[in-house]
């Protein structure tokens, strides 16, 4: 059966393109999706990418993940530096996860230098604009081979 990999996405990220394009850039969730499912159609996997405003909608979707999906990709966007539950959801998920920034978070204010999601993650790309999650995918796709 084809492996199913969660691409979720915090809250802010359905304005990806049109936000602050200094620092996310001008291309969009659609543009991420499609660079994703070519990945996954490398790897014989499928994705599913969605993107919530509401921590608990994640989470929802994180306990789902449990049943339907072999893996996660997340970029948690603002959750990443405060949310003890999405860590804690993504901690009844048992297979992999990757944790994605399009930002350098380092590089920035003080407060995204600390993620609750990266105590958790295998894996964190960060800085290299939406390329980040079709990196992501490949590296999904050799965990999961
Ligand atoms: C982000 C970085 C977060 O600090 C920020 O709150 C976001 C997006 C990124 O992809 O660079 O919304 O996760």
């Amino acid at each position: 059966m084809t492996k199913t990999i969660y691409i979720l996405n915090g809250p802010n990220l359905n304005l990806l393109g049109k936000r602050q394009p200094e620092i996310y850039g001008h291309e969009t969730l659609d543009d991420v999706e499609a660079q994703c499912r070519g990945v996954a159609d490398e790897f014989g996997l499928a994705c599913n990418l969605m993107q919530s405003n509401h921590e608990g909608q994640i989470i929802d979707w994180i306990h789902e993940a449990r049943q339907a999906a072999a893996g996660i990709i997340i970029n948690p966007a603002a959750l990443t530096h405060t949310s003890v539950a999405v860590m804690d959801a993504l901690n009844a998920f048992e297979g992999p996860v990757l944790e994605v920034h399009i930002s350098n978070v380092h590089k920035r204010e003080p407060f995204r230098h600390h993620s609750y999601v990266s105590l958790r993650a295998e894996g964190v790309i960060a800085g290299f604009g939406i390329e980040g999650y079709a990196l992501a995918m490949r590296r999904m796709g050799g965990l999961l081979a």
